[in-house]
């Protein structure tokens, strides 16, 4: 197996590149005051909200949210992970990945390399136990009946084979026979959700006589399934559970098939079953995926929505349907703007998008889609049930029930026509309601704002600096004072300031990317975008006084409670040294 990348190699490149030159190289950007500009290649937009910093080495969009440095930028934009990204960046400086494993302690080093292989080979036995399903349909006795089966709900040999459809065999052990050949790979199997340790010693099969239908990530790997019975039983579906390679609020069911099989993919539908997602593409409609849960997640909703402009999300007409597709709204407000957009289609009870497509055809369930409602209407529909219009108080009530909505949407022409037509509806006398709507509007914004940008506490403030001039750790020669101190946020600042005295030349870029994957990334990227209004000129005088600010309000705090002690006669020794070290250094 190939070694880890080095941290010094990671370093070096991210030192080696530029940014500005890397995303020149796959958006074009135009010069904006210190800052480049374009739009926002994560979201659709008109005028351009992406911005990139040569002095911070990072890029950040003001519409959607995306922030990182050139590695991130090409996990995102290239749609890679980590270490392909790396790969990647290194063939742009024309240069070799290094593999070694120096720099680490040799437990860590043993530690990071059992987690990677374990994924490996995580996804291998995924692949692997697909694959024995898969031949199951070919070699078992049961495959008459399954294939029979299959047949009965109109799906072909080709359908079956392209979504990698198998079958689990009727027994408790076929799985972990085949496949555990000793302790740890019967803890895999269980680890992986495809055994189950009862109270035998050996564990046993969780998929026994089901239909199997393999749910692939992005780049297609088998993580999970969801099995399906084929004479009756219960649960009529089971699934795989959340295991270490398999989320589910994170994954759609049929989204890497339709990434593959549309080489024009324009619209996704999003729909409830695997049955559904199946069949659409048996029957020409190749760009259905199912969320895998009750409710469509804000983050399978950003997926879908850096896949395609258009989503159509295809619900039952019934209560469960409607709840999941307002849920699905509710989660989709905060990503929706101009240019992208999200539309509902309730199917007549008692059907779904299998029987439909089954009973009358591509074109028909085509135009049905086309007729989808947009995610306007739905909001103003629904909305507007739950109150009698007819009435003042109804109507009063209206702009107060809209307003929790309204303020999720992102600022766009859609969210002006929502408000026109929410005017609309509350006629005459409108203008005072709209007024304080506007109004908790503002106000929301600026609470939003606040949030964004964190309080401005002078230990935030010399964060962000630090992040930016990470040169500016020489200002203090001993780190140790830090240790004393006890305030928010002085931990993350002591860490950055040894990493930053660690490596002398350190840059922002550098820096940040030893926080990748950690608690603090998020808060740290977010310190690092602030726009603080703090020249770099400013910024070494701004950084000492904080950090003077700081110590001296400790060295006060000290003092007076050794004095205080000292007034009870409670000093130790080494307290009276330090006393006097304090009143010295005050003086
Ligand atoms: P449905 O009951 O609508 O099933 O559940 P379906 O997709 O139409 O299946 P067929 O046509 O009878 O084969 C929709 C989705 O809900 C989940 C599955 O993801 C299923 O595809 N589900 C349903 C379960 O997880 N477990 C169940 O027992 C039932
Ligand atoms: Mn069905």
């Amino acid at each position: 197996m190939a070694g880890l990348i080095p941290r010094t190699f990671i370093d070096d490149l991210l030192a080696r590149t530029d940014i500005v030159d890397l995303v020149e190289s796959r958006v074009a950007l135009k010069k904006a005051g210190k800052n480049y500009q374009a739009c926002c290649p994560f979201h659709s937009e008109k005028s351009p909200s992406f911005t990139v910093s040569r002095d911070k080495q990072f890029y950040h969009c003001f519409g959607c949210g995306a922030h990182g440095n050139a590695i991130s930028f090409i996990m995102e934009y290239d749609r890679l992970e980590f270490v392909d990204a790396i790969e990647e960046l290194a063939s742009f400086h024309g240069l070799e990945v290094e593999r070694e494993e120096s720099h680490k302690t040799p437990a860590q080093l043993k530690k990071e390399q059992l987690v990677h292989k374990q994924k490996q080979d995580d996804y291998q036995l995924m692949s692997n136990i697909s694959g024995f399903y898969q031949q199951n349909l070919r070699k078992h006795a049961d495959a008459p009946n399954v294939i029979s089966y299959l047949k009965s709900r109109g799906l072909s040999g080709e359908i079956v084979k392209s979504f990698g459809i198998g079958y689990a065999a009727d027994s408790w052990d076929d799985v972990v026979s085949t496949f555990a050949r000793n302790r740890d790979s019967q803890q895999q199997l269980v680890d992986l959700g495809m055994a189950i340790q009862g109270d035998k010693a050996r564990p046993y099969d969780r998929f026994r006589g089901r239909l199997m239908f393999p749910i692939k990530d992005k780049r297609g790997r088998v993580i999970g399934f969801g099995g399906r019975v084929i004479k009756d039983g219960t649960p009529k579906y089971l699934n795989s559970p959340e295991t270490r390679i398999y989320h589910k609020g994170q994954e759609l069911y049929g989204l890497y098939e339709a990434k593959q099989n549309c080489k024009d993919l324009q619209r996704l539908v999003v729909v409830e079953g695997y049955m559904d997602v199946v069949a659409l593409a048996q029957h020409g409609i190749p760009y259905a995926v199912a969320s895998l849960g009750t409710s469509t997640t804000a983050e399978q909703l950003q997926t879908l929505f850096r896949t395609v402009k258009e989503v159509i999300c295809c619900y039952d007409g019934d209560r469960a349907g409607r709840d999941a597709a307002w849920r699905a709204l509710e989660n989709a407000l905060p990503l929706v703007r101009d240019g992208i957009s999200l539309k509902f289609v309730f199917v007549p009870d008692g059907e779904d998008p299998d029987t439909l497509v089954r009973q009358h055809g591509q074109q028909a369930f085509e135009q049905l889609l086309d007729q989808a409602m947009p995610m306007s209407k739905f909001l103003f529909e629904h909305l507007m049930s739950t109150v009698d219009i007819n009435t003042l108080e109804g109507k009063a009530a209206l702009a107060d029930i809209f307003q929790p909505y309204i303020e999720k949407l992102p600022d766009s022409l859609l969210k002006d026509s929502i408000i026109n037509e929410l005017a609309n509806k509350l006629g005459a006398g409108s203008q005072q309601q709209l007024q304080k709507l506007n109004k908790k509007q503002t106000t929301n914004e600026k609470l939003q704002q606040r949030n964004n940008h964190a309080k401005v506490t002078p230990i935030r403030l010399a964060i962000a600096l630090l992040l930016e001039h990470p040169h500016l750790v020489s200002v203090l020669d001993d780190l140790s004072v830090l240790d004393r101190i006890d305030m928010p946020g002085i931990e993350l600042f002591r860490q950055l300031m040894q990493q930053c005295k660690q490596n002398p030349k350190m840059n922002s870029s550098q820096l940040l990317e030893m926080w990748r994957g950690t608690p603090q990334q998020q808060i740290l990227s977010k310190l690092l975008m602030w726009d603080h209004h703090v020249d770099s000129d400013a910024a070494e005088h701004v950084f000492s006084d904080i950090l003077e600010k700081l110590i001296n309000s400790f060295v006060e705090k000290r003092t007076e409670l050794l004095l205080q002690k000292a007034r009870m006669g409670q000093l130790s020794a080494s307290e009276k040294k330090e006393l006097q070290v304090l009143i010295n250094a005050r003086s």
